[in-house]
Formats: structure tokens, sequence, C-alpha cells
């Protein structure tokens, strides 16, 4: 039997059609809602493996807050926007909430897609991501009203309207990325979380609604070999987790031999096949295309895909579009505050910390002799030292 599970990939578009310029004013802009606190960091330490407990260094790290993002207290964001309806089907509604969605805070790190694929026999339903699908929405509970950023996609009368969103840091290698969000709706869509170059380079979480909610699928493509059949290893399906429609930190670790995903700081699941090797672009999706993936979702059911907050610690190679890009005017650092170095002299830790997204420095490797920091060399053996000072 031919199998028709298509790569997340397939619906991405080439990268470097999407690619806007870089506002050089970017440096100035408010973007304290929406980054890192980690000034003093020159690099950060987390703990990976087949054990868990094996420390992995980065030069980068990013967090991203959706969830105080209310300026008008409580009940702001509990509505959530109307959805497409049948005559919107160009992708070209504007994105509601432009004040954050479509500042320059949100646009120089994000780009919102509008892309759309046509129906096949595959899948049969025609697919067009819309901004209109991207917005803020708000906890109920008014002693705890936080907010989060959201995804959804709903099914109309001819099409499927969709929801996804690329970082445009698009040269990541490696990388730990990590969400907490939940999926809510309806069967037949697909909610991913993962990395992409192309369709044999993307290291995935996908949480489909058609599946029981303590399931969750863990792949590195191509799920599919030349002849179309599944490739059993690619994939990872384990049950038995914590529920995928209530809030969960889910986690992507991908080095150079080896991908680990985590739920709530668990490894669920590892893999060595097909490890992406190419810089890649972080990705996060919910659509649907009635094909055997997806499911199909009935007219006039939705789905969403809800975030409070996106963490990634990484490694780059490459100019900052990806190996695919070659857009001269984005050739910029995204963050121009730090600078690549070659030491690590202060080394802070992102897990186990007090506040989420503010790191914390577990050692200041600093040579009184020479006057100068350690080479990442040695800091392996540092390194380990300090985290289990740091962990006491
Ligand atoms: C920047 O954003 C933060 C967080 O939303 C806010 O507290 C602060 O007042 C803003 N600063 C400026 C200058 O707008
Ligand atoms: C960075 O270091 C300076 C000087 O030690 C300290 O005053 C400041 O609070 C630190 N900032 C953060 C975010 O840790
Ligand atoms: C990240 O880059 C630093 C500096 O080159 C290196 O020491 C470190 O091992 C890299 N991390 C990973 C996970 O590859
Ligand atoms: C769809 O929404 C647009 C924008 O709100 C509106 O102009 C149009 O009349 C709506 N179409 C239908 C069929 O409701
Ligand atoms: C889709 O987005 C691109 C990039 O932002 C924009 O140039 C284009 O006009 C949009 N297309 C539609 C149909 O809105
Ligand atoms: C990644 O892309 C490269 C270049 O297209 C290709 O050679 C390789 O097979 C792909 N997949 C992996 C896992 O490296
Ligand atoms: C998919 O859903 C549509 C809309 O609810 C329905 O008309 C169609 O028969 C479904 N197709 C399959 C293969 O289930």
């Amino acid at each position: 039997m031919i199998s028709v599970l298509p790569p997340l990939g397939a619906i991405v578009l080439p990268l470097a059609l999407l690619l806007r310029p870089v506002q050089s004013e970017y440096a100035a802009g408010n973007v304290s809602a929406l980054h890192d606190n980690s000034q003093n960091c020159s690099c950060y330490v987390l703990n990976s493996g087949k054990d868990s407990n094996t420390p992995e260094y980065f030069q980068y790290y990013r967090f991203w807050d959706f969830r105080d993002l209310a300026s008008n207290g409580p009940r702001q964001y509990i509505n959530a926007p109307p959805e497409v309806n049948n005559t919107q089907d160009q992708g070209s509604e504007d994105v509601w909430d432009a004040n954050i969605l479509n500042s320059d805070a949100w646009n120089v790190d994000w780009g919102i897609q509008n892309w759309s694929k046509p129906a096949t026999e595959d899948f049969p339903t025609k697919m067009v991501n819309s901004p209109a699908n991207v917005y803020i929405m708000q906890n109920e509970d008014e002693n705890d009203a936080f907010t989060f950023l959201t995804l959804r996609t709903s099914r109309l009368d001819d099409f499927q309207s969709a929801a996804e969103i690329e970082n445009e840091q698009k040269n990541l290698k490696h990388c730990s990325m990590r969400m907490m969000a939940r999926v809510v709706g309806s069967k037949g869509a697909c909610a991913g979380f993962f990395t992409y170059f192309d369709d044999t380079n993307e290291s995935d979480v996908e949480i489909l609604t058609d599946d029981p909610t303590d399931m969750i699928r863990y792949t590195n493509q191509p799920a599919l070999d030349k002849e179309g059949n599944e490739v059993t290893e690619s994939s990872q399906n384990p049950s038995d987790l914590p529920h995928w429609d209530e809030w969960q930190e889910h986690r992507i670790d991908w080095f150079e031999k080896n991908s680990y995903w985590y739920l709530n700081n668990k490894q669920v699941a590892a893999n060595t096949y097909s490890v992406p090797r190419v810089p890649s672009g972080l990705v996060i999706n919910m659509w649907s295309d009635g094909g055997e993936w997806s499911g199909n979702m009935s007219i006039g059911d939705s789905a969403e895909f809800q975030i409070q907050w996106i963490e990634l610690t990484f490694n780059t190679s490459g100019p900052l579009e990806g190996p695919a890009g070659g857009n001269n005017k984005r050739s910029v650092e995204l963050w121009p505050r730090k600078e690549k170095k070659e030491n690590c002299e202060v080394v802070c830790k992102i897990d186990d910390v007090q506040k989420r997204g503010t790191p914390e420095v577990v050692s200041v490797n600093h040579s009184m002799a020479t006057g100068v920091s350690v080479s990442w060399g040695v800091l392996g053996i540092v390194g380990v030292v300090s985290i289990m000072v740091g962990m006491m």
C-alpha cells in the first residue's frame, strides 16, 4: 500500500520568497516584552543526551513571552476574533492585534505566512494560510489572566483556513527549542512545532487532534522512502503522555548526531535517524488538508494551537537567512547586542531557574593569571563542575 503521509515541509514555501528586510532601528525598539533577559550571559548550558545528564552549551538564547500582553487587564483578549469566512480564501486578511503581531519587535523575529496549496487526490482539501488566524487570547480566570499566542485552523465550505509562523533566524545549527502550549478544538487538524530546511532536514513535534490526547508524534523527516512507504524508524509516537489539550512544555533538542524530545523536562523520544544536517529555521503551524496525516475536519469546525511562551537556545552556521536564502539585506545578526565569542566567560543555565525565561549565571570562567576567559574547549570540564555547584 502506498502511504500518503506528507512531510510537514511539503507545505512550507521556499523561505527566500518570504524574507523581509530587517529594521535597522531594531536595537532601539522596545523588545522587552518578547525577548530575553540574559544580557550578562555569554553562553547557555542545559542537560540533555541519552541519560539527560550531559551538559550541552549554546551561544545564543531567545525567549518570547506571550503571557503578559494585555495592557487593559483581565478580559481584554478573552473573545477570539471572528473566523475567516467562505469568501476569504486569498490569505490576504490582516492580522488581528497588529499593535503586537505587526510590531517591529515581532516582525524582526517572526513571519506570519499567507501561502496556500490546492486540493489534490491525496490531500483533498485546499488549504490557505491566513494572517487572520494568528491572534492573542487570554485566560478567563481573572486571578490568573495570562495571555497567549493562538494559531487557528477552521474548515470552510471549499477550503481549510490555516495558520503558520516562521522564525526569521534560519541558520540554527543546532538548538534546544521549547514551548508551553496546548491544542484544543475539533478533530482533523495538525499542530506542528519543528525545525525546517527541506523535506529531508526536518525534526518535528506534531499533535494530531484525531489522536488520543495522551499521544504525540515525534519525527525526523523523511518519514517516507523513495517508494512512498513509511520509514518505521523515522517516527516515535509514545502514548500515556501528559495530555496535549492541557498546558505542557514541549521540547526538541537537536544535536549533530542525535535528536531528543522532551515533555515537561522528561525525555520521551530519541532518534538518530535522519538527524537534520543543514542549518534550519523554527516553524510553528496549525493546519489540515483533508489528507491521511492531518485528518479531515468537518465543515464549520475549528481547532486552536495556543502558546504561552517559546524558548530557544542555539548555535548558528552561515548567514541569518539560511543556506537557501542569499538575501543580502538581511545579512545582519538579529540580536546585534552580542558578538560571537571564542570564549565563554559567563555560563548561564536556562532550566531550573527561578523565573522561566531568565537564565541564571552558574559560573564565571575568568583566568586571574592571564585575564582572559576560558575557551569553549575546556568548558565541558568546567561546566560539569559549575552545574553541580549551581544546582545545590
Ligand atoms: C516596553 O515593554 C515593557 C513590557 O511590555 C513595558 O513594561 C515598558 O513600559 C515598555 N517600554 C517602553 C519605553 O515603551
Ligand atoms: C548583570 O551584571 C550586573 C553587574 O554585575 C548586575 O548589576 C546586573 O543585575 C546583571 N543583570 C542581570 C540581568 O543579571
Ligand atoms: C555551540 O558552539 C560552541 C562554540 O563553538 C561549541 O563549543 C558547542 O559545543 C556548540 N554546541 C553544540 C550543542 O553543538
Ligand atoms: C466575510 O468577511 C468579510 C470581512 O469581514 C466581509 O466583508 C464579507 O462580507 C464576509 N463575507 C460573508 C459571505 O460573510
Ligand atoms: C503575502 O505576504 C507577503 C509578504 O508579507 C506579501 O508581500 C503579499 O502581498 C501577501 N499576499 C497576500 C495575498 O496578501
Ligand atoms: C539534508 O539536506 C542535504 C542537502 O540537500 C542532503 O544531502 C541530506 O540528505 C539531507 N538530510 C539529512 C538528514 O542530512
Ligand atoms: C471530509 O469532510 C468533508 C466536510 O465535512 C466531507 O464532506 C467529506 O466527505 C469528508 N471526506 C472524507 C474522506 O471523510
